[in-house]
């Protein structure tokens, strides 16, 4: 914990020097916003009472001190009176320019082929189960890599589902809560095929994308069908340092997926390249088989071919991708955000039958910080 050196004030705010060198200036009305008094927030569940319209518009320092490494403000001109704990201080007011959830590139481990030559991020599935350690860093390994492979999962239908009760929610879709990959007659997807399938995010048609994919191998006796996967944060930012125009127009101009059959018609209009409040990449798209219709206005489209061209043409280079094969009792589990896969062709010879469901990255990163606040 950092400590308090000294304290400045006048009328606009304070200004609190910390031991390791930094002076970060507090406004008085985002320290009256911030007030942890019981008026302001509930003591039980930490929620806000306080409404930015309750605070007067003129709020300004009346006084302020420092007691015992706490801070303690008297506001005017409605005399209110705040205290501030010395941990509460430490833990919020030395960077406020931190995220306290950066899905971003920034936060990222960014990886290309060759990135693990020690192995791809593992985890023994009954180890993942019993929620400790090993659960922790397989879940740390899906925020920093974007992927995880669990070994050893029981080669039982309905698995995947049990699996995402680990850390989250299955999220059903018109494909059910889960679908089986094996190849059919008259196959409503390309991916109940035996064709190859290129780098792809699934469900860009879905908005919101579900955030986590996971599939499971139940059966692999095929030639072919090995694993592909892709990090799309760092193709993306490879598509910025070659042409940063091409990557502007990619992340500016927003355009149709979609899918449908005799069932289903689900359509999304978004960027293939999402970026943040700061422009960090946040999320990426792309799926052949599912982009509709490129409806823009006549004079940009001469603009975003070639744009959208160098993008296709970056998630076909073999350096940025990992290629295995998945054999039956392992699943991958990799966030749609970010992490494009594929599949090889495969042959007609033997089986091969994947279970894949959707969840939702929200609740694996609950799990991620409860796991990290209590190890
Ligand atoms: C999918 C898919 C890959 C595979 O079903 O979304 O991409 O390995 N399948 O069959
Ligand atoms: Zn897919």
């Amino acid at each position: 914990m950092h400590k308090i050196v000294s304290l400045q004030q006048d009328a606009d705010g304070v200004i609190l020097e910390w031991d390791d060198g930094r002076s970060i200036p507090l406004p008085a009305i985002w320290l009256r916003d911030h007030c942890q008094g019981a008026a302001s927030r509930d003591p039980v569940s930490g929620q806000r009472l306080l409404n930015i319209t309750q605070i007067p518009i003129d709020i300004r320092i009346a006084g302020a001190e420092l007691r015992d490494g706490r801070l303690l403000v008297d506001f005017a001109p409605d005399g209110h009176h705040s205290e501030f704990e010395a941990e509460w201080l430490s833990q919020h007011c030395r960077d406020l320019d931190r995220q306290h959830d950066d899905r971003s590139e920034r936060a990222k481990q960014l990886w290309r082929g060759d990135s693990f030559a020690d192995g791809l991020p593992r985890c023994v599935y009954a180890a993942f189960r019993d929620g400790g350690e090993h659960q922790l860093e397989a879940l740390r390994a899906v925020r920093d890599y974007g992927f995880v492979v669990l070994d050893a999962v029981p080669c039982e239908p309905g698995e995947v589902l049990r699996v995402i009760q680990n850390f989250g929610y299955v999220r059903e879709t018109n494909y059910g809560p889960l679908f089986e990959v094996r190849a059919r007659i008259d196959a409503n997807n390309l991916a109940y095929t035996n064709l190859g399938l290129g780098c792809h995010l699934d469900n860009p048609y879905r908005d919101p994308v579900p955030g986590l994919q996971l599939l499971h191998c139940l059966a692999s006796s095929t030639d072919g069908g090995e694993s592909v996967l892709q990090d799309g944060f760092l193709a993306a930012s490879i598509l910025r340092d070659e042409n940063r125009e091409h990557f502007e127009i990619l992340s500016r101009q927003w355009i149709n997926f979609r899918f449908r059959d005799a069932e289903t018609d689900l359509r999304a209009r978004v960027p293939f390249i999402e970026v943040d409040d700061r422009d960090d990449i946040i999320k990426v798209r792309f799926n052949n088989r599912s982009i509709d219709v490129i409806q823009l206005p006549p004079a940009q489209l001469a603009r975003f071919y070639p744009a959208y061209r160098h993008w296709a043409e970056i998630l076909e280079r073999e350096a940025l991708q990992v290629e295995f094969k998945l054999e039956a009792g392992q699943l991958m589990l990799f966030d749609n955000t970010r992490v494009l896969h594929a599949r090889r062709a495969y042959s007609a010879a033997g089986t091969r039958h994947l279970q894949g469901a959707y969840s939702d990255l929200d609740g694996l990163y609950s799990r991620l910080n409860r796991l990290e606040s209590t190890a």
